[in-house]
């Protein structure tokens, strides 16, 4: 689709290098993660306020992983804020350029993504996401995810989020990883991704633990 080639420039984030890993699983753990996740990207997604950037973020971090927020991606591909984009563009418009952005970043694994709520919508990228990445949704409730995203005013769809949610959730529901996001610390929700990830990256038992 001609009208979206704009979405095509990259602007990747190397949280690793940004910041010093805080509680970095064990190194043997970790290289058994890398080795196991090959090419491939750890893919979160769930509704907006579920938290997907901030754990992201950290969880890259204590992989020592790129992060990539596909939305993020899109509005400097764009030069315009996601409200921007809607209300110049529409949905429609947005979501081919969501598409495309998210198609481009699963071919530079092994990362995080985190991907807009909507994403999980269009059936290319969530076969994309399954044969190039492990999907993680951040599972939440709406009372959680309305209390999170009340403060903020970047996100067009935010009154429809009751609406959306039966929807989406049949879809989120197919990732591989299905975490509780909820009012704990987000280290604590990265630890739990982090402790079911050899199981789901078929790493027998996990590697040995030093301490
Ligand atoms: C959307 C969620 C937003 C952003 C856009 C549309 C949605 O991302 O992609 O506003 O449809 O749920 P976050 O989930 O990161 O807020």
């Amino acid at each position: 689709m001609g009208t979206v080639t704009s979405f095509e420039k990259t602007s990747m984030v190397n949280a690793a290098a940004q910041k010093p890993a805080e509680n970095a699983p064990d190194q043997a753990l970790k290289s058994e993660i890398l080795r196991a996740l090959g090419s491939r990207s750890l893919v979160l997604v769930g509704m907006m306020g579920a938290g997907k950037s901030s754990i992201g973020r950290r969880l890259a971090t204590r992989l020592g992983l790129n992060f990539a927020d596909a939305d993020t991606e899109i509005e400097t591909a764009a030069g315009m804020t996601i409200p921007e984009i809607f209300e110049k563009h529409g949905e429609p418009y947005f979501r081919a350029g969501e598409a495309r952005v998210i198609a481009r970043l699963l071919d530079h694994g092994p990362q995080v993504l985190a991907t807009g709520g909507g994403a999980v919508m269009d059936q290319r990228t969530r076969d994309l996401i399954r044969s190039k990445g492990i999907s993680i949704w951040l599972k939440a409730d709406l009372d959680v995810l309305s209390k999170r995203t009340k403060r903020r005013g970047d996100r067009p769809l935010v009154d429809k989020m009751k609406e959306l949610l039966p929807l989406r959730e049949p879809l989120y529901a197919q990732s591989e990883i299905v975490v509780q996001s909820r009012d704990e610390p987000h280290d604590t929700i990265v630890d739990e991704i982090i402790a079911v990830l050899p199981k789901h990256l078929n790493i027998a038992d996990g590697p040995e633990k030093n301490s």
